[in-house]
């Protein structure tokens, strides 16, 4: 052959490779307002920084025809890139062929850069839009999920996993995603489910849409399986390329630092005048997180599920620095399954990633009632615990108002061995609140009392004034100072600076057993 045939050949192959399932499929995909496999590519990562990987793998399947349908890639797009000039490896699956269902080769090309992502300590983004398991292939498709949800776990915690969801997920493909560390999905063209309406229909006899059962608003705010939930794809991907810019490579990295910048200096000017007097008062924790960080650099992680605790990445003076908040405009910021679940998680991946973390702690307890006690809130409130108890990145806790019972010692506390302890002068910290503590111990005295109503509200106030307050914990040196609001971000500052080089770790073992 000559050498013109050859690279006439090549060029031809190439072209072939792009072009998927062809130009009517496209259509479709647009049609349902998705973008395709390498559009997704395309907007994901800085232009012109793609290298694709396996552009010519095809199936090895005979049954039912397929032997005569063969298409380069196989339905997925793989390879790396960079996001911000930083290398990631990703696959794209692409619905027009074969609806993006996993075959065997498709898993192999899938694992194949798992596996270099791994051995290289660069993170991986996951862009699913499949049909499942290719029907065709059985139990080698099966196989092949078994082989990428292998890799899943052991790339957990060593490098970060991103999926987004961007057309169909069901049945076990779903494990995938949720074996990673953040899971975004796009609203109208996306769905997760284990199982879909029709099957939903037959078992429970409940009838539900694919966007109610398992869609993007379901899943961000009633179940958490998704982080994030984007309007269309192309804000998906631009979600995920700001993400990036807060974690690090992998496990054995620091997260990339920005220029610093001041926070926004309206909201740092409220900050001393922010807490209400009156302690049954809420007020947006939002703006204490926003009134002490970089300007414009919180990104909430689970913003639409269990806001009653606020949990996202922040930058202090340049560094990245996870952030968990107790919200008393939800639920007064009490601690219940949902919030120490995604407080949890959010923790254990701050800790595994070496990011910082900052508390900002009002919190009045954990949730009292059957629905919360038979839900197991004491094993996922546990969750919570093990998560600040097992992390040994600089650890900061900034006690605005309420840090009550048990939920004192949970969010963050010295004595799991938080490194840097703060309060504000509007702190409360004691075993239980006025009200509850002094009809337990003074019971006798308010039933006797002449008016009753007054002996309670006397001694509420006498118990305020004792207890109510951030003074006997700083008296302990449970609090290592207590300071006005106007001076947290220059604390704080100093705190990661004096910690930066922090070296700490938890017992050998061979691995931990977190109550699940
Ligand atoms: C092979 C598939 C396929 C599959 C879709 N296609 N799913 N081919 N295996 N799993 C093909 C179709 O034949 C069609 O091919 C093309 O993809 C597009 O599919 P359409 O049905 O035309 O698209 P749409 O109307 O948008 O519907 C999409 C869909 C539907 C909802 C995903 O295709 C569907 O229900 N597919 C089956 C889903 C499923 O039951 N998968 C198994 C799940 S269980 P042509 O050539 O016509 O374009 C599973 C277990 C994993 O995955 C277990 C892991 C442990």
């Amino acid at each position: 052959m000559a050498s013109d045939q050859r690279a006439e050949r090549l060029q031809r192959l190439r072209e072939e490779s792009k072009k998927g399932g062809g130009e009517k499929r496209i259509e479709k995909q647009h049609e349902k307002g998705k973008l395709t496999a390498r559009e997704r590519v395309d907007l994901l990562l800085d232009k012109g920084s793609f290298e694709e990987i396996d552009a010519f793998v095809t199936h090895r399947s005979s049954a039912f025809g397929l032997d005569k349908k063969k298409i380069a890639g196989d339905g997925v797009v793989t390879g790396h890139g960079t996001i911000h000039g930083r290398p990631v490896y990703l696959f794209s699956q692409d619905f027009t062929v074969f609806g993006g269902s996993l075959s065997e080769t498709h898993a192999e090309k899938i694992c194949k850069i798992m596996d270099l992502a791994l051995k290289n300590g660069v993170p991986v983004v996951g862009l699913n839009d499949s049909g499942g398991a290719r029907i065709q292939e059985g139990v080698s498709s099966l196989g092949g999920y078994a082989e990428v949800f292998w890799r899943n776990s052991m790339a957990s915690g060593v490098v970060p996993q991103i999926s987004a969801v961007m057309g169909p997920c069901a049945g076990g493909a779903v494990y995938s995603p949720a074996l990673t560390d953040f899971v975004y999905m796009v609203r109208g063209s996306s769905y997760m489910f284990v199982t879909g309406p029709n099957v939903v229909k037959t078992v429970t006899h409940e009838e539900v849409t694919s966007e109610d059962l398992g869609g993007a608003t379901a899943h961000s705010t009633k179940s958490g399986v998704a982080h994030f939930a984007a309007d269309n794809d192309a804000d998906c991907l631009r979600e995920i390329r700001r993400l990036m810019e807060y974690i690090p490579q992998n496990c054995e990295e620091r997260p990339p630092e920005k220029e610093a910048k001041k926070p926004d200096p309206d909201k740092a000017k409220k900050l001393d005048d922010l807490v209400p007097d009156n302690p049954n008062k809420p007020y947006d924790i939002k703006d204490v997180i926003e009134g002490i960080m970089d300007e414009g650099s919180f990104l909430e992680v689970h913003e639409h599920y269990a806001d009653n605790i606020v949990v996202g990445f922040a930058r202090l003076n340049g560094r990245s620095v996870g952030v968990v908040a107790n919200q008393p405009l939800s639920l007064a910021g009490v601690l219940d399954i949902d919030a120490s679940l995604k407080g949890a998680r959010f923790v254990r991946f701050c800790d595994a990633f070496n990011i910082p973390l900052i508390v900002f702690e009002d919190v009045p307890g954990f949730l009292p009632g059957t629905d919360q006690e038979w839900g197991g809130i004491i094993k996922h409130g546990a969750k919570l615990l093990y998560a600040f108890c097992e992390a040994t990145v600089p650890k900061m806790t900034v006690i605005t108002r309420k840090a009550y019972g048990g939920a004192y010692d949970v969010m963050n506390s010295k004595h799991i061995r938080a490194d840097y302890n703060i309060a504000w002068p509007t702190a409360e910290i004691a075993v239980m609140g006025p009200k509850g503590a002094v009809e337990i111990i003074f019971r006798k005295e308010i039933a006797n009392a002449d008016d009753p109503e007054a002996k309670q509200n006397e001694l509420e106030e006498k118990y305020r004034a004792e207890f109510a307050n951030p003074y006997r914990a700083a008296s302990r040196g449970f609090i290592d100072a207590v300071i006005f609001p106007g001076e947290t971000r220059e604390k704080l500052i100093k705190a990661m600076r004096i910690s930066h080089n922090k070296v700490d770790s938890v017992p050998k073992k061979k691995h931990d057993n977190l109550p699940i």
